[in-house]
């Protein structure tokens, strides 16, 4: 046989720590899995030694992290250091055999591992020699106090078992040690959403089921049964001070919660996970953008106009341009599209092609007046309506029929009806005969 193949199977049947030390190891509760956490506990161990045999005098050591024999370590998370029992001052049996003392872990106020260090050590006392592969059982009394803290969860620190006996001062770790403590067996075991606190046996759900440090939510299940849904701004909710109000709350206020998915069911007229959006008018009537007032805040073609794009913080001072009203990111409306460019500077002008609420209307053809000198279109100066703010030189006004018709609108589009003596449909041709040949301007009955 190759040499590295014996290597090989040498590593791999090397005999483990555990067939030095013990065998059948175990820990068991009077009352397993249904003792109140904080109550003194029958405990037992059963173990075999394996490989070595005990003689007078000779310990065992079993190391139980979160026992203790404090009053406090019960019901609650405050601690305190408790006794330790001096050498076969311990209760046990079969006395005739062993002999116990207990050493107190120690207290560790919001650590993870408190009394970590709790040790209980055994000592044979009989002068017969205990032959290894035989088992053993030690019942340790209730009449020694000694609890487990805050119960023994799952994934705790474990009970390791060691020995003087052996020849080394290694431990391994108690086979068979069930938790003990309450939990929350009563509350479904969290339904498998959360974590039990073992001190105070009540479930941490899991995020989506109500958690506390995470989540903001109307209702939770005190088992983790049931989703919690998105949190919004409440619209409708008072005051509480004069700079707190609309609170978090689940879908907003404007749904309801579906506890079985965790997904809210909105009212007409919101959207959104949270339904924390103001749903736009008709969609903007395919003619536009929704947006909301953050958005539209930093948005030039946005109304009112602002050449300022920097964040404006939507419905504060100018001087706190940096803050946000509470709705910015709530309330949305309609941007409507243009074909020309919309804003205050060079090439752009102060109104959109499509218009309203809804964006459903589209403007009637404009042009400059033909009948005056000025240059009615030139907004070069000119307060943008609602806005502080002035166009630049180049900035265009929009003259709906060019100040000589009048703008009607069938199915929302816009068509210029003329004055008389007026033509085009902006209306801006003066006709030669110094009336119009058609009520309506119809580029059909033009051609
Ligand atoms: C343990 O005791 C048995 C029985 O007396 C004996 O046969 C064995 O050799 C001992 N083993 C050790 C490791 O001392
Ligand atoms: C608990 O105590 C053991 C020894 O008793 C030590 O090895 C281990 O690191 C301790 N664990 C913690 C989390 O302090
Ligand atoms: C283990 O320690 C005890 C107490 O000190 C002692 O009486 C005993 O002989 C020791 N056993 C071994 C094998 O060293
Ligand atoms: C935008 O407004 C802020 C605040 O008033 C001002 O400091 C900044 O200069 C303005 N920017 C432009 C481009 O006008
Ligand atoms: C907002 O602007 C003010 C004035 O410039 C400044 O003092 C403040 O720190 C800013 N706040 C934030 C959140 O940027
Ligand atoms: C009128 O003003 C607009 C916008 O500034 C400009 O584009 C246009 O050239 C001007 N028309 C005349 C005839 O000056």
């Amino acid at each position: 046989m190759p040499r590295f193949l014996l290597l090989l199977l040498l590593l791999l049947f090397r005999p483990s720590l555990s067939e030095y030390l013990f065998k059948s190891t175990q820990i068991a509760y009077d009352q397993t899995g249904a003792v109140a956490t904080g109550e003194a506990l029958e405990i037992t161990f059963a173990f075999k030694p394996w490989n070595f045999n005990l003689t007078f005098g000779d310990l065992i050591y079993v190391r139980m992290p979160r026992f203790s024999t404090s009053t406090y370590a019960q019901g609650s998370e405050g601690g305190s250091a408790g006794s330790n029992i001096a050498m076969d001052s311990v209760q046990l049996g079969p006395s005739t055999i062993w002999k116990a003392s207990w050493t107190e872990g120690t207290w560790c106020a919001g650590c993870s591992n408190p009394y970590n260090s709790s040790l209980l050590t055994l000592q044979l006392r009989d002068v017969n020699a205990i032959v290894r592969r035989t088992l053993h059982t030690v019942t340790v009394y209730k009449s020694n106090g000694i609890k487990s803290y805050c119960g023994h969860p799952m994934n705790s620190q474990k009970i390791m078992i060691g020995t003087n006996a052996s020849g080394t001062d290694q431990y391994m770790s108690v086979e068979n040690s069930p938790l003990v403590g309450n939990g929350c067996q009563d509350k479904s075991s969290c339904s498998l959403h959360g974590t039990c606190d073992y001190c105070y046996n009540t479930c941490i759900c899991d995020e989506g089921y109500g958690n506390p440090s995470t989540e903001i939510y109307d209702y939770v299940r005190i088992d983790c049964g049931e989703r919690t849904c998105p949190a919004g701004k409440s619209i409708g909710s008072l005051p509480t001070s004069s700079t707190s109000a609309h609170p978090l709350k689940e879908c907003s206020d404007n749904g309801i919660c579906d506890r079985q998915v965790g997904q809210c069911a909105c009212f007409d007229g919101w959207e959104g996970l949270s339904c924390d959006r103001r749903v736009c008018p008709n969609k903007c009537s395919g003619h536009g953008i929704c947006a909301s007032m953050r958005e539209q805040s930093g948005m030039s073609n946005a109304f009112p106009l602002s050449r300022n794009v920097t964040h404006r913080g939507y419905g504060t001072r100018p001087e706190t341009r940096n803050t946000t009203a509470w709705d910015a990111d709530f309330m949305y409306s309609c941007v409507c599209d243009s074909s020309w460019p919309v804003g205050l500077d060079h090439g752009e002008f102060q109104a959109a092609e499509w218009h309203g609420a809804d964006c459903s209307l589209k403007r009637c053809p404009g042009g400059d007046d033909p009948m005056t000198a000025a240059n009615e279109t030139d907004c070069n100066g000119k307060q943008a309506e609602n806005s502080l703010e002035t166009g630049k030189p180049g900035n265009g006004c929009y003259v709906e029929c060019s100040n000589r018709g009048t703008c009607i609108y069938e199915e929302g589009i816009g068509r210029c009806k003329c004055f008389q003596g007026f033509l085009g449909e902006d209306c801006g041709t003066m006709s030669e005969f110094g009336m119009n040949f058609g009520e309506w301007f119809d580029p059909a009955w033009d051609e």
